[in-house]
């Protein structure tokens, strides 16, 4: 190939990805972050209530009741409604005895109640989950 060729050829390959990234920028400019959290939370809720995340037949709602909006109890141990767990998190989890994020905390829930297979850390499915179980308040106490 001659050089000039392959300067042209640099220059439109430059031109090309400066075209591309211009244009990723564009589109991300158009997404809403407000909406796109909430869509997240929306498909974590229905994640919550889904027992094909495991194999025991159980939901995360099985345990932590009403969406994790009231505290229950297994056995003798006591399990407290969510309240506002993204700011408590990370933090030392008892049951796994080590500290953990929420998102290894609700993996640790599904690969251990719900016998299920732990979700991958860039898997959509844990970032939903996450995000609904740290939007989760927990319900007003009924007089
Ligand atoms: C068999 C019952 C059971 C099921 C099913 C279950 N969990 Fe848990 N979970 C527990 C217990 C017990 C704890 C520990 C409670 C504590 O330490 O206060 C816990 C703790 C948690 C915590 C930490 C709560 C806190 O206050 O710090 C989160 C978050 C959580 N679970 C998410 C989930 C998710 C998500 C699922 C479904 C994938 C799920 N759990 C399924 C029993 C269960």
């Amino acid at each position: 190939m001659k050089k000039a060729t392959v300067i042209i050829s640099a220059f439109v390959l430059l031109a090309l990805i400066m075209f591309a990234c211009a244009k990723q920028e564009e589109e991300a400019m158009e997404v809403d972050p407000t909406a796109e959290l909430a869509a997240s939370v929306e498909h974590g809720k229905e994640l919550f209530y889904d027992e094909s995340l495991g194999t025991s037949g159980m939901t995360c709602n099985s345990c932590h009741m009403e969406g994790g909006t009231k505290g229950g109890k297994m056995g003798d141990m006591t399990i407290r409604a969510f309240d506002d767990l993204g700011s408590k998190y990370p933090k030392y989890f008892g049951m796994a005895t080590r500290v953990m994020t929420l998102s290894q905390v609700n993996n640790w829930c599904i690969v251990n109640p719900l016998e299920g297979e732990a979700l991958a850390w860039d898997d959509q499915k844990l970032a939903d989950l996450t995000a609904y179980v740290a939007s989760v308040k927990p319900a007003p106490i009924e007089e």
